[in-house]
């Protein structure tokens, strides 16, 4: 099984959010940060957890939020705060190790503590696939 899926997301935002950690709260401010400026009209969010930084997404610019995650418990938590805004709210629950993302022509995608978790090397293939010339990507390690 899945090491994610037996981390409650209580358990996650506590330890991440500590003011000692405070991974959170940085992942935040860089997901911020890129939304802010590049305006996207279409976001993959990859290991999106609970939406973390959704909220500065400018649902009047964007018109799709596609968000992929293992753990279904913390899409659901994600749906319940943003399924009212005017974006397509599109959580995918699946494993990135061994299924595809079956999505094209990305605005940005954003790729935030991941990569450590998965074969780093068939992901980024996986990510490729779903940028277009333009296509902004944000990978946090
Ligand atoms: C450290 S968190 C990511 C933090 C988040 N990107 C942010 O900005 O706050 C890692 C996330 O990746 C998800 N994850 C881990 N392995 C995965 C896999 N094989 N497929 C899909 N999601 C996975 C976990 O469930 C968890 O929600």
């Amino acid at each position: 099984m899945n090491p994610w899926l037996k981390v409650p997301y209580e358990d996650y935002e506590r330890h991440m959010s500590d003011e000692d950690v405070c991974q959170l709260q940085t992942l935040n401010l860089i997901f911020k940060t890129h939304v802010k400026n590049l305006k996207p009209k279409s976001v993959l969010v990859l290991g999106c957890t609970g939406g973390n930084g959704f909220e500065h997404i400018n649902d009047e610019i964007t018109e799709i939020v596609v968000g992929v995650d293992i753990n279904k418990d913390y899409l659901d938590r994600c749906r319940k705060l943003y399924s009212n805004k005017n974006y397509i709210l599109d959580l995918r629950c699946m494993d990135i190790s061994t299924e595809d993302i079956l999505i094209q022509n990305i605005d940005f995608i954003s790729c935030a503590l991941l990569l450590e978790y998965v074969d780093n090397q068939a992901l980024l293939s996986k990510i490729k696939k779903v940028m277009d010339k333009s296509s902004k990507l944000n990978i946090v390690i």
